[in-house]
């Protein structure tokens, strides 16, 4: 059975790094469904607000600039800086800008054809009945490495140590704050790319939609 015989939402969670991206991407084109990366939602509410010259501490600034994103319009390139990434998690606590972007993310998922959703809370907020979730993950030290060869393979220069602080600190903002916090649906299927890398967490997670899509 394939997937243009049925809606399908897969729900991706994991922190910065996981490769939960590639695995996303590659999900939504084997089964020809959109993907919508969740993280560059906060991304471009952060710099949207950077490039207006506006508070990022700000709630009902920050959450007006959230309800007027154009999703279609989500530039990876623009977005993809490290920094950038940072400064999204500092509007991920706020309540407001959540509700705005989830509601945007909940209109993505309804798209005829199904959808791959990846961030962190997919699977606990915004598509809680999602057809199939997973939570893919990897130690701090691996996601770190990823990152800096990312950078540095691009061209860019990187501190490593810089690196996992930076990612150490983000994963404590983003599993300790009041408003969905991140963390595995108890339905998710885990995925530890730390040993198995990106490929074979690909291969194992078509199996199981496969499966799934049998019942
Ligand atoms: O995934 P990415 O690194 O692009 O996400 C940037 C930040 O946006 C995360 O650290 C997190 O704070 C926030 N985020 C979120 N919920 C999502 C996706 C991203 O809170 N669904």
């Amino acid at each position: 059975m394939t997937s243009d015989v049925r809606h399908i939402v897969i729900a991706v969670d994991g922190p910065a790094a996981a490769g939960k991206g590639t695995l996303s991407r590659r999900l939504a084109e084997h089964y020809g469904l959109n993907h919508l990366d969740t993280g560059l939602t906060y991304r471009a509410t952060v710099k949207t607000l950077i490039d207006r010259g506006l508070p990022l501490d700000d709630e009902t600034v920050a959450a007006e600039t959230a309800r007027t994103l154009d999703l279609s319009n989500l530039d990876r390139s623009v977005l993809s800086a490290h920094e950038i990434g940072e400064a999204a998690s500092r509007v991920a606590v706020m309540p407001q800008v959540r509700k705005a972007l989830v509601q945007a993310q909940r209109e993505f998922a309804k798209t005829p054809a199904g959808a791959v959703l990846d961030g962190r809370d997919i699977g606990t907020v915004v598509c809680p009945d999602a057809f199939i979730k997973f939570y893919v993950t990897a130690s701090p030290e691996v996601r770190a490495k990823r990152r800096f060869d990312e950078i540095t393979g691009n061209g860019g220069s990187a501190d490593l140590p810089t690196i996992l602080a930076d990612i150490e600190k983000r994963d404590a903002r983003d599993t300790e704050r009041a408003d969905s916090p991140l963390r595995p649906a108890s339905d998710a299927h885990l995925l530890d790319t730390t040993e198995m890398g990106i490929e074979t967490a690909f291969e194992t997670a078509l199996r199981l939609v496969d499966a799934a899509l049998e019942h």
